[in-house]
This record gives C-alpha cells, structure tokens and sequence, in this order.
C-alpha cells in the first residue's frame, strides 16, 4: 500500500532524537509554556525571518487570536477564500465579525480581483491562505490593504518555509498563523500552532491573550485565554524544525516528478506561480471522474484524499450567511473534482514510480 501520508516513517527517522526530547521536558517538568516554548518560538522565528514568533496550542487558536489582537469584533468584515480549510474561518466568527468569502484563482489561492469587489467600509481585514503550500498573490493584496487602510493576516498553516519572491512566507502581514497538527509540513506530536509577527505590539498582545490576559502571574489584565503551546509539543517541533529545508526539498522532487511525469489528458495538474516557492503540503490534481479515479487507486493500493469537498461557502455552519451554490464556480469545481495524491517526505523513488506509472495508465 502506498499510503497519501505515513506519519510512523518520519518517525522511524527521527526517533533517537525525540524520545530524549520528550523525557528532558518531563525531567524538566516544563509541560505548560516556559522554557522550551521560548526556544522553539525563538527558532521559529529565525527560521520565517522575523522578530517574534508565539507558540500557541492550535492553528486555529492562532487565527482567532490574530483577529482578537487586530481589534477586529462585532459588525466588521473580513474577506477570505471560500476554498480553505475552514477553520480560517472560524477566528473570523469567533470574535463575532462577518466571513465574506471570495472564490479561488487558477493557482486554486484566493482571487485578488474578486477581493477587490468585496471591499466595503466594513471590511478590516483581509486572510490571504497560502494553500496546499503555495503562497499566494501577496503583493496585490498588500496593495489592496493599503489602498484600503485594512489588515493583511497570512494564513501559513499548510506552507511552512515557502518562498514568496525569494522571501520566506510568515512576515508579510501583521501577523502570519501556524498549524502544527500533526500531518502539516511541521507537525508536532498533538495539537500546536503559532503566530509570527515582527510588531511588538502585537506580541505582546498575544502573549498576554494566550495567557488568561495576564503579564504577572494571578494578575489579569483583560479576558484571556489558555492558549499555551505545552512543552513536549515544542521540543519535538524543535527538533523536527532542523529537517524541515529537507523534507520541504524532498517535496519538491516528488512535486517535480509528478509534474515532468504524469501525461493524462484526464487528470490536470495544479498550477504554480513563477515568482514562489510551494512547499507542497498537498498535491491537488482535477479529475472529472472523481470517485472512479479514486477507486482505481484505492484498488491498485494507491491512497489519496480531498482538500476539500466542501467550500465554506456551502458549510451547514455557514447557511446563516445566505451564500449558494454558483456564487463561487472555481471553489465548486474544486470542491467537487479535487484528488491529493500521496505526499509526504519519505516517499520511496520506487512507490512515485508506481503513482505516477498508475496515473498515466489510468483510462
Ligand atoms: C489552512 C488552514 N488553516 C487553519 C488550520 C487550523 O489549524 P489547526 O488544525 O492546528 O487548528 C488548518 C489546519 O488544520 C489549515 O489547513
């Protein structure tokens, strides 16, 4: 079986190094924040170039304290794709703005036209989703948000070291949010997440709202939350850190592969900008017959799966906000075509051989 992920083979990897890991937090008893958060957030940092990093317990934590910290609450808007994972979503809802989604783009990011026209002078924010890895438009939507005297927030979950222009994603905004759920290209062993932000307000900020609204221990501020990264979770997304440039390239090459080597008029390959760098978290291709192509996979010991087969748009969450099927043809297309192949660093020469040679005989 070639399975779409294998999380036990990295493992096998990195095992020498995770199990002393995980003991020194224990011997350490440093299990909630505290010391091995600070290094993990200050090599996170490092690693995205940017002055802070806040280790957090979700990436959706990270999402919803980004709007808390930006102000954001009641009667504002903020434009996202409708084609994400929801939970980017969800920190718009959390504090009680509006979600205006808008379509996707070739490149299945967010469409920067079609934010344009969704600007009103509600709007605060916008959440640009640098999905399945790829980043997208960042230039245009800084200019829009400048144009607009609004907020640009990164949603980074699924593209960890990707490159933008040349620069690392993670400090194009005010702040950018981190999923360390297991399966992403950086994935803890449990729930984590982050935010990155060179603003020391804002760290600040996040720091206290993480933290039960508190700077001094039984003194609170404002209401907060416990949002804390625990201690085991950072030292093994430390040393899981140290690999990261490694299985991002090895990505790559299973990437490239599958663009130089699957020929299928049935099967279309997804579209990469000429000015980035993808990091390839997932693998997304289109394909008109769905469910038979997955069959055949299944049947030749092929896993895949779908990212996503619902947009946020028709979400049952989101029926309160009146949107319908055709509002965002792209993202319904997607939604309903979209197939992710196997991805993952320790994939064999030999199991891409066969998915690619299964693909292309695929009828
Ligand atoms: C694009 C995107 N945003 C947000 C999240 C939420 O992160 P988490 O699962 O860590 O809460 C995820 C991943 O699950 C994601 O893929």
């Amino acid at each position: 079986m070639i399975p779409f992920l294998d999380l036990h083979r990295q493992y096998q990897t990195i095992k020498s190094e995770i199990g002393p890991a995980i003991m020194d937090v224990i011997e350490h008893t440093a299990f909630s924040g505290g010391p091995f958060v600070e290094k993990f957030e200050e090599n996170f940092a490092n690693f995205c170039n940017t002055k802070f990093a806040i280790g957090l317990n979700t990436g959706t934590s990270a999402l919803h304290l980004a709007m808390e910290a930006l102000g954001i609450g009641p009667d504002d808007e903020v434009i996202l794709p409708a084609n994400t994972f929801v939970a980017t979503a969800w920190g718009v809802s959390y504090v009680r703005a509006k979600p205006v989604f808008v379509d996707c783009d070739e490149y299945y990011n967010i469409d920067t036209k079609a934010v344009r026209n969704a600007i009103t002078q509600k709007t605060k924010a916008i959440i640009g989703v640098h999905l399945y890895g790829q980043p997208c438009d960042i230039d245009e939507l800084l200019t829009i948000c400048n144009e607009n005297n609004i907020y640009f927030v990164e949603d980074a979950a699924q593209a960890h070291g990707a490159l933008y222009k040349g620069k690392v994603i993670g400090g194009f905004g005010e702040m950018a949010c981190f999923s360390f759920y297991p399966g992403k290209n950086l994935g803890a062993y449990g729930e984590g997440g982050g935010i990155t932000t060179n603003n020391p307000n804002y760290k600040d900020k996040l720091f206290s709202l993480r933290s039960h609204g508190s700077k001094v221990r039984y003194y609170h501020d404002e209401i907060g939350y416990n949002m804390r990264m625990d201690g085991i979770q950072a030292a093994v997304l430390d040393i899981k850190l140290k690999h990261l440039a490694s299985w991002n390239q090895r990505r790559n090459e299973i990437a490239n592969r599958y663009f130089n080597e699957i020929g299928n008029h049935l099967v279309n390959l997804p579209k990469i900008r000429e000015d980035v760098k993808s990091v390839f978290h997932l693998f997304v291709v289109t394909v008109e017959n769905r469910t038979d192509f997955m069959q055949y996979l299944a049947n030749n010991g092929v896993g895949t799966a779908q990212h996503y087969p619902v947009p946020c748009h028709l979400q049952k969450a989101y029926n309160f906000l009146n949107y319908k099927k055709g509002d965002f043809p792209n993202s319904e297309y997607l939604a309903e075509h979209c197939v992710s192949l196997p991805m993952f660093a320790e994939l064999t020469d030999n199991e891409v051989d066969k998915v690619i040679e299964l693909i292309n005989n695929y009828k």
